[in-house]
């Protein structure tokens, strides 16, 4: 097994404090608890306020992590921004958040790979790492997905939420802690079964994008669904592959949290009991590259995630990507 290059020294998270529950998108939509949790296994989610910019909720996770670890905004190298909803188009997320963070020494731009950006972020650090064109990285995984989600379409609107996710990566100074393997994989030929076609230089802004409510995400759950199962099943084969173990070797499966089904398939073809796997979707929904650092930054607070633990990450996402990690805590 190689010498990992990389490991994660600390993690944080921001996750709004407004919660929407399903009993709310009962008087929204015409939907219902019972099949919002049947089908997805969602019961609640968070939403951002209009104060709580991706810049913001990054600002205090990142002051977090990095007071946590002894250091300071100058100490960082590299800020890698994961996400699919930015403050704005440009600059990049990061730049913004390096700005109002004070990371003034930083590289700093964004990875676009939609659910699967943190892990693409993450597999980029380890690059620089091995570069050593930067020893001390922030990758955020960031979302505030209810400015893009159409709270008059039931089939989206009852699986998205707001929240940040942080990881501090450092060089793993030849010890046996750390990233163990990385997979990032893509089919951009399914791109247009999640999109949003509004936002870009294609579709301006007009009469075209209003009528077509062209600047909210248009999905085709069923056909994303069969699409994710595979990919997370395969993501979680090459990892393993890559780190010469088996499910039987994994301590904590932490997937994506978009559909608590995909999650338990995922779960299964793994090999991994759902005793060692990570939801939280019911109180979160789909934080899209968020998930994986929100929900990484809850096991290690309550101490699921310990000194040696092995965990593997797997998650896809918009475009489509699909990426996973295999990591020795
Ligand atoms: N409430 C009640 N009924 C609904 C709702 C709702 N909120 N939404 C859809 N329905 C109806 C449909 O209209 C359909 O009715 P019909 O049979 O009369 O046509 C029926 O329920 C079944 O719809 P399906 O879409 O087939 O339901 P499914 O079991 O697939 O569940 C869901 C839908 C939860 C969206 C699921 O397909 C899913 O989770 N897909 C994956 C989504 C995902 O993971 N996206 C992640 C990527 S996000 C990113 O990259 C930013």
């Amino acid at each position: 097994m190689k010498r990992p290059i990389g490991r994660l020294v600390g993690t944080a998270r921001y996750t709004p404090s407004k919660v929407l529950t399903n009993a709310e998108l009962e008087r929204m939509v015409e939907t219902s608890d019972d099949w919002i949790r049947e089908r997805s296994g969602i019961s609640e989610r968070r939403i951002a306020s209009d104060e709580e910019t991706i810049a913001h909720m990054g600002n205090v996770a990142c002051r977090q992590v990095l007071e946590e670890a002894g250091l300071g905004p100058p100490d960082v190298d590299a800020l890698i921004v994961a996400t699919a909803t930015p403050d704005r188009l440009l600059p990049s997320q990061a730049c913004d958040l390096q700005a109002i963070l004070e990371a003034k020494n930083a590289a700093a731009f964004d990875v676009t790979a939609a659910c699967s950006g943190f892990l693409y972020g993450l597999s980029v650090a380890e690059g620089m790492l091995a570069s050593d064109s930067a020893r001390t990285i922030l990758v955020v995984g960031a979302e505030r997905l209810s400015r893009v989600t159409d709270y008059t379409d039931r089939a989206t609107c009852i699986l998205f939420g707001d929240g940040v996710g942080v990881a501090l990566v450092q060089p793993a100074e030849n010890g046996d802690r750390g990233i163990l393997a990385t997979y990032l994989k893509s089919d951009g030929t399914l791109g247009d079964l999640l999109y949003r076609s509004g936002g870009g230089s294609v579709q301006p802004p007009g009469d075209e994008l209003t009528r077509d409510r062209g600047f909210y995400i248009k999905m085709a759950g069923r056909e994303v669904f069969k699409a994710a199962v595979l990919s997370m099943a395969d993501a979680c084969d090459v990892a393993l592959q890559r780190a010469g173990m088996s499910g039987e070797d994994v301590d904590l499966l932490i997937p994506h949290q978009a559909n608590v089904r995909i999650i338990e398939a995922t779960a299964k073809h793994a090999g991994i009991p759902m005793s060692k796997v990570v939801v939280n979707v019911d109180r979160y929904g789909n934080t899209s590259a968020a998930s994986i650092p929100i929900a990484l930054d809850e096991c290690v607070r309550s101490g699921q995630v310990s000194e040696g633990s092995i965990v593997l990450f797997v998650a896809f996402g918009g475009g489509f990507t699909w990426a996973s990690a295999v990591v020795r805590w």
